[in-house]
């Protein structure tokens, strides 16, 4: 029997979204009958006054996972449990939509729902199979902070651009004896900051996960210098905190938005630098969104393509409430509860990459116990 299915994407775009949807159209258009269909904006398609979907055909998707975005669109607001409404007075409140999400979605004939998103996305995901919607989770995040995948697409793609930038910023931090503090993003996990200064050999990596001490990062600083000449290369992830634990960006502004606009932790770091005596120049890099723009790199291309395609498999084997993981060498699954257990942040004490980056000299700006 013919399967009608509706895909999602929600969240921060991420390199990669539409080689997975490439993947879902095109493994589906293999099964007799069954037809995908695309929700615009998130569940949005389904939540606004306005209906908005979209059929997806193998034209539709012919070449796009080459694509950075995603040809469906995104949004990081609201969701079906907390729709943002505007009030005649010009405030927010934010309505349940489920309700009417799930009547639409039986009107039309659905089936299933392939959610493709980070942790919130597939909080939604949970809560829409609660609620009685055959779901499948594809887990998406250029940070990497789901534990139960080893990787999601997006992140390598995020890493190389990166390393690449910061490649070019060794060159002029060595040719005028500069500081160069490079900030990448990673709100709450450094998985980007940490593979980014160990692919590009920093001298300093600051993460979210290891608060830093400013002092002990101008103590390696003097060790780079000779005189006048010398060089010191920081990535610091954009969620890094200090020893008092607070993390720099300002509140959201925008309805239905719960997080934190972090940013301008690299330019804090320079201040706190510059008062503790350092003369040498130093100058920031905020690389922000240029992460998780452009085309995927080619294993991103490859995750994602995987990912779609066993999400249709398992749709197939009706396996619903359950998120496609990777686990090397093996595309699998697992519960959508067992997804949402705990994030993938670095663990200091254990954590191989931070061993490695310890072994071959970068600081986090602390006092390592465990080396
Ligand atoms: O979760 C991915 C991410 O890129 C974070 O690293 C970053 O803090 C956040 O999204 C930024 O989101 P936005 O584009 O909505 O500001």
């Amino acid at each position: 029997m013919g399967k009608k299915i509706l895909v999602a994407t929600g969240g921060g775009d991420c390199p990669g979204l539409n080689a997975v949807i490439r993947g879902i159209v095109k493994r589906a258009s293999q099964e007799p009958g069954w037809e995908v269909w695309g929700c615009i904006e998130s569940f949005n398609g389904l939540l606004k006054d306005q209906i908005d979907i979209r059929r997806l055909t193998d034209n539709d998707v012919a070449g796009i996972h080459v694509m950075g975005g995603t040809i469906i669109k995104t949004t990081n607001r609201g969701g079906p449990f907390h729709f943002p409404v505007r009030q005649a007075d010009g405030s927010w409140v934010m309505e349940d939509r489920s309700d009417l999400m799930k009547k639409r979605f039986d009107e039309l004939g659905f089936d299933a729902i392939i959610n493709i998103g980070g942790d919130g996305s597939q909080r939604i995901s949970l809560g829409l199979a609660q609620k009685g919607f055959n779901v499948v989770g594809v887990p998406k995040t250029i940070d990497n902070d789901l534990s139960s995948t080893d990787f999601t697409f997006g992140f390598q793609t995020a890493v190389e651009i990166a390393t690449e930038a910061f490649d070019k910023l060794v060159t002029t931090a060595s040719s005028h004896s500069r500081i160069f503090i490079m900030e990448v993003m990673g709100r709450d996990a450094g998985w980007i900051a940490l593979n980014t200064a160990i692919a590009g050999g920093a001298e300093v990596c600051i993460i979210p996960e290891i608060p830093y001490d400013p002092r002990i990062i101008a103590e390696k600083i003097a060790t780079r210098y000779h005189g006048d000449y010398g060089f010191c290369n920081i990535v610091i992830a954009e969620g890094a905190k200090a020893l008092d634990g607070k993390v720099t960006g300002v509140a959201p502004t925008a309805a239905g938005d719960r997080h934190i606009k972090l940013g301008g932790v690299g330019e804090k770091l320079k201040a706190e630098l510059e008062a503790l005596g350092i003369e040498h120049d130093i100058r920031v890099t905020v690389l922000g969104h240029l992460q998780r723009g452009g085309t995927p790199i080619a294993y991103d291309r490859v995750l994602a393509t995987e990912f779609g395609v066993r999400a249709v498999e398992l749709i197939k084997e009706e396996k619903y409430g359950n998120m496609v993981v990777y686990n090397h060498p093996k595309i699998s699954y697992v519960s959508l509860e067992k997804a949402l257990e705990e994030p993938n942040f670095v663990k200091p004490p254990t954590s191989d990459l931070v061993r490695t980056a310890r072994g071959v000299g970068i600081s986090f700006g602390d006092n390592p116990v465990v080396r």
